[in-house]
């Protein structure tokens, strides 16, 4: 969508994978869905230093509504009990650290969890969500008719449009459509689209993701750009599911794919080093490359994944690439593996410095076209390298 947003992934921080639809405050008060929780996590965002490194959206994603609309003038009504203050004390909140506020609605009669969803009022909650300052949409798919989707998504990003308040729009509609989705729509009328499943908190789930992109790549990675992304879902790193080097292997992976950066996590529970991860100056700016071109899967060999980004500097019509080895192999010890630049795609006849972009002092020397690159991989785990084009 050109909008002028979102020219390169967005990147922040959601509600809906770690505290869904917990709205019982009395027994969960650090949990649930209440102006409390995005307070705190806006507060979080900035004194754990996220902020400083480009994560800069909270989302409050499904179940902050009442379950009905104020029945004088069918505005949204904040849940009552959760945001007694209404939205725009939190929105003046998050603005204040530096931030923007992201919102969560409905397609669809109702939302997912059963909220009002937009359908009947959409030219009312447009405006309602800019007089709540909202710089960031999510507009759900749940509780409605596929075959309007096509027609009423973008009415939708119109009518937000038409309030004059800038807002990145997020639309979930290919996730539920079960052909092939109509990106060139897409790519006029939305900033990002959820493409598939939600992301669970597991490495398996991380793992189906990747590879229904993989498997689709060819149809979806043309469709991405400044302005314009596919959405994996969240990134589920500070949480349950995923080990050390699990963690990192999300990270890659959505770095080379140029997807949203938006995290889902307690941020004060988040470990050290989960947090040096999120926090990687170097893959994020992989994630963030100003060409903004979606990475592939290369190849696979011997159970090791190979993907590839193509990124800056393009020296003499050569990209430079990031490159992400991700191990499917369960055999133990990390598992070395050795390959030609050839096979990697990098065809730059002066070569490439290479650089580990998850350790310090990471400078691993030029590789020139007959030389060989090895890598040594943990089992479920990531190398991630950048081979800057000389
Ligand atoms: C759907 C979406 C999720 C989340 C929930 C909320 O499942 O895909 O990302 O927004 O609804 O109910």
């Amino acid at each position: 969508l050109d909008n002028g947003l979102a020219l390169t992934p967005p990147m922040g921080w959601m509600s809906w994978q770690r505290f869904r639809c917990i709205t019982d405050c009395d027994t969960y008060p650090d949990e649930c869905i209440s102006e409390q929780l995005f307070r705190r996590s806006a507060d979080l965002l900035v004194s754990e230093g996220y902020a400083d490194v480009g994560y800069e959206y909270v989302i409050i994603d499904d179940c902050w509504l009442e379950w009905n609309r104020d029945n004088m003038t069918n505005k949204l009504v904040p849940d009552r009990k959760r945001f007694p203050r209404g939205l725009n004390v939190l929105a003046d909140h998050i603005h204040d650290k530096g931030l923007k506020f992201g919102l969560y609605q409905d397609f669809g009669t109702k939302t997912c969890a059963g909220y009002p969803g937009v359908i009947d009022h959409m030219a009312l909650d447009a405006e309602t969500f800019a007089k709540w300052d909202v710089d960031y949409v999510k507009l759900d798919g749940c509780n409605a008719n596929l075959s309007d989707m096509e027609t009423g998504y973008p009415e939708f990003g119109r009518l937000l449009n038409e309030t004059g308040r800038p807002m990145v729009y997020s639309c979930s509609w290919p996730a539920y459509q079960s052909e092939q989705p109509h990106f060139e729509s897409l790519k006029r009328h939305c900033n990002l689209w959820r493409n598939w499943a939600d992301v669970q908190d597991s490495f398996q789930s991380v793992m189906a993701i990747t590879d229904y992109f993989a498997k689709n790549q060819d149809s979806m990675q043309p469709h991405a750009g400044p302005g314009h992304w596919n959405d994996p879902d969240m990134l589920i790193l500070g949480n349950y599911g995923l080990s050390y080097d699990q963690s990192k292997l999300q990270m890659a992976i959505w770095a080379v794919l140029a997807a949203p950066l938006i995290m889902s996590n307690d941020l004060a529970k988040v470990r050290p080093e989960i947090k040096e991860i999120l926090q990687n100056r170097d893959v994020i700016a992989v994630n963030q490359d100003p060409l903004g071109i979606q990475g592939k899967r290369l190849l696979i060999k011997k159970k090791i994944e190979v993907w590839s980004r193509p990124i800056e500097p393009k020296i003499n019509g050569e990209y430079s690439y990031a490159i992400a080895f991700v191990s499917r192999r369960v055999d133990g010890s990390p598992f070395s593996i050795t390959f030609t630049l050839k096979e990697l795609s990098l065809f730059n006849d002066n070569g490439y410095i290479v650089q580990d972009l998850f350790e310090r002092n990471n400078k691993m020397g030029v590789f020139r076209k007959d030389t060989k690159f090895k890598t040594r991989v943990i089992p479920n785990g990531v190398s991630f390298y950048k081979f800057t084009a000389l």
